[in-house]
């Protein structure tokens, strides 16, 4: 037990953590079912798989209107013009997330301003959001990164004041409440994304989340080329593209959802159950909650490790040793404004609509910095819907190798 497995021992796990995507015969049915129909793409019928999953949903995350998409990148981009964000527009975003939320403002025009997460929660920092307001900023995108809520109380607050947009990313968040309440509807917009990781998925597909009726309508225009409800096929109002979603996707989606509370109550278990073992070891925190956040959609379980109670190991010399003990994990990303993609987008659109003020190349983000580089360990959501054991190996590997980190140096 004592030799790290990296070194030869014998390793704390042999056996697998639960697979993902979760799959059976009623998934097979739906499908046929959707073949069967011969209706495998947009129509007006209130009962097709589309219009059924994009009301459970809806419902599920507590929202009066849902509308799918093809992605969950689409949906960003489906929310951004249906608050009208127009070129050279500014919005602020976190660094800590996947690239789609930053991309999604270059791609309709806008430059994304980073502002730094917070050091605990690894969310949109409140105390940070003002300094970066400038005359061209028209909305905020709190990201619920790895499905643990932002604090949209404070950020909700700071918008109504500045008179700005607030779109909730939710792509990890499937689940999550804050207060009660299930994100995604609780800001202006909320997306979600059901790609093949996340925690409800058909391989691709995103939604779109509202309570009001005006930019549920603008949503189902942008993405449905620009039409409006009651218009023509061929009259084209707005500005927009085809974002739709298929039949397919939606008829896997709606059999999906006979899973979707029961696995939302097995992440939340296990990941409450997780942190407590972890904060027994020390020096390995697990990501913040605020006493808001009253479920966590748990995409992923992030930890913050501290190289100080690891006799100062880099996180890679850690992560190689809990990998080798069987427990599957990943360093999780770099800063956005670091990524050639961003920085490319932002050259072009201050070439073109000359951007100033608070879109700097390199802001100032030390939290970001310090997750991307330093501290972020991340578990994922499948692992999560195992047993209390599987929790138990993990959290004692983790104590293994903080007890025998000195062994792991290469
Ligand atoms: C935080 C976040 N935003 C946006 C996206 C984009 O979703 P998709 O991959 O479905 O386009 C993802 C998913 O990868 C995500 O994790």
């Amino acid at each position: 037990m004592s030799t790290l497995a990296i070194k030869g021992g014998v390793p704390v796990r042999t056996q697998a953590f639960p697979t993902w995507p979760v799959w059976d015969e009623t998934d097979e049915q739906a499908l046929l079912t959707v073949l069967r129909s011969g209706v495998w793409g947009i129509t007006d019928n209130p009962n097709s798989p589309l219009r059924q999953f994009e009301r459970e949903f809806a419902g599920a995350q507590h929202a009066r209107f849902g509308q799918a998409v093809f992605n969950g990148t689409m949906a960003l981009q489906t929310a951004l013009m249906a608050i009208g964000i127009d070129y050279g527009d500014e919005v602020i975003v976190p660094p800590y997330t996947f690239l789609a939320t930053a991309s999604a403002c270059l791609m309709v025009g806008a430059v994304p301003v980073f502002v730094d997460v917070d050091p605990g929660t690894y969310n949109l920092d409140p105390a940070r959001i003002e300094e970066a307001i400038t005359e061209r900023t028209r909305a905020i995108i709190p990201v619920h990164i790895g499905g643990c809520p932002a604090d949209l109380d404070r950020i909700l607050e700071i918008a109504r004041r500045r008179n700005l947009a607030v779109i909730e990313d939710a792509c990890q968040a499937h689940g999550a409440a804050w207060n009660g309440r299930r994100v995604g509807a609780i800001a202006d917009l909320g997306c979600f994304s059901f790609q093949s990781s996340k925690n409800l998925n058909a391989g691709e597909g995103g939604m779109v989340l509202t309570d009001n009726q005006e930019l549920a309508d603008r949503c189902w225009s942008v993405h449905n080329c620009g039409r409006v409800r009651e218009g023509a096929w061929y009259q084209h109002e707005v500005l927009g593209g085809n974002f739709r979603m298929t039949q397919w996707q939606a008829g896997i989606l709606g059999a999906q959802m006979r899973n979707f509370e029961e696995h939302a109550r097995r992440r939340e278990e296990n990941g409450l159950y997780l942190s407590e073992r972890l904060a027994e070891i020390g020096g390995f925190e697990p990501q913040q909650r605020l006493p808001q956040v009253t479920q966590h959609g748990y995409h992923l379980f992030i930890s913050r490790y501290q190289r100080a109670a690891f006799h100062d190991a880099p996180r890679e010399v850690f992560l190689a040793a809990l990998q080798a003990e069987g427990i599957p994990c990943s360093p999780g990303y770099k800063p956005l404004y670091a990524m050639n993609a961003i920085k490319d987008g932002i050259a072009r659109l201050r070439r073109y609509v000359g951007t100033q003020g608070a879109a700097v190349s390199t802001p100032d983000c030390p939290a970001a910095e310090r997750a991307c580089h330093e501290e972020g360990v991340w578990f994922f959501q499948s692992m999560l819907l195992g047993t209390k054991k599987d929790m138990e190996d993990i959290a004692e590997a983790v104590w293994k190798v903080k007890h025998h980190i000195d062994e792991a140096r290469p």
